[in-house]
């Protein structure tokens, strides 16, 4: 028996989709201190909570983060952007994709709230550095307060998407927010409420791609 609410819990979770095209209108703080209290309840490795949040409101802070992102995204839209060979269906969900991606660029001096996610690598437990790969394991200690928070926005009405291009700048992002030495940046979420309907259906893969029951072959 769901409990109450799960309903519609889940549907804020199939309905979770990037939204990179918001207006300027302003967060109310009851609003904000609803999200903030939401994304404080993460768990982290150790309950170390080597997390923090700049939340970026001011107008010559958020314009300097767009001129710093508008640079890597276009790189990014020039490498990964090219439709030849996909079907007339993806090809047009790519565009649109691109489209509200550059358009953030453009704007997102105009939007109420960036957060800037940092993080302290002494407070994360990273049980996988002896691994000779790429560690994964102190993201775990980050990431669960970006969906937390993320989360909270969509229970707001308020759309937002995690970027991660604003860490190939991250020694300028640190000098404009005064972040400590010790402190890192691991992703951006700008915040605000959708130019359209904002949120929808999601493309995922299915469950039996996802999961397996005991052993890797033997999909769910
Ligand atoms: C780790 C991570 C980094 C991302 N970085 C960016 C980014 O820098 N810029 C951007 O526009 N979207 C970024 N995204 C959003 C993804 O592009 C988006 O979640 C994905 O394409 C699925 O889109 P959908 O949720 O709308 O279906 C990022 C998402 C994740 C999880």
């Amino acid at each position: 028996m769901p409990t109450q609410g799960a309903e519609a819990f889940y549907e804020f979770l199939r309905t979770q989709r990037a939204v990179r095209r918001l207006r300027p209108d302003p967060i109310p703080d009851e609003v904000l201190a609803r999200i903030l209290d939401a994304t404080r309840h993460a768990p982290s490795g150790g309950n170390r909570q080597g997390w923090r949040m700049v939340l970026v409101t001011e107008p010559t802070k958020k314009a300097r983060l767009g001129e710093l992102y508008t640079p890597s995204w276009e790189a990014y839209r020039a490498q990964y952007g090219n439709i030849d060979g996909l079907s007339h269906e993806d090809a047009a969900r790519m565009v649109r994709v691109l489209d509200s991606g550059s358009y953030m660029a453009a704007h997102m001096h105009e939007y109420p709230l960036v957060a800037v996610v940092c993080f302290n690598p002494k407070h994360l437990a990273v049980t996988d550095a002896g691994q000779d790969r790429v560690s994964v394991v102190g993201g775990g200690s980050i990431y669960p307060a970006v969906q937390n928070f993320m989360l909270a926005c969509r229970v707001e009405g308020l759309g937002c998407v995690l970027t991660t291009l604003l860490c190939e700048h991250e020694q300028e992002v640190k000098a404009l927010l005064s972040i400590p030495e010790d402190w890192y940046t691991a992703a951006a979420i700008p915040v605000g409420y959708p130019v359209g309907k904002g949120y929808g259906p999601v493309s995922r893969l299915p469950v039996d791609k996802l999961f397996f029951e005991n052993v890797w072959e033997n999909p769910v």
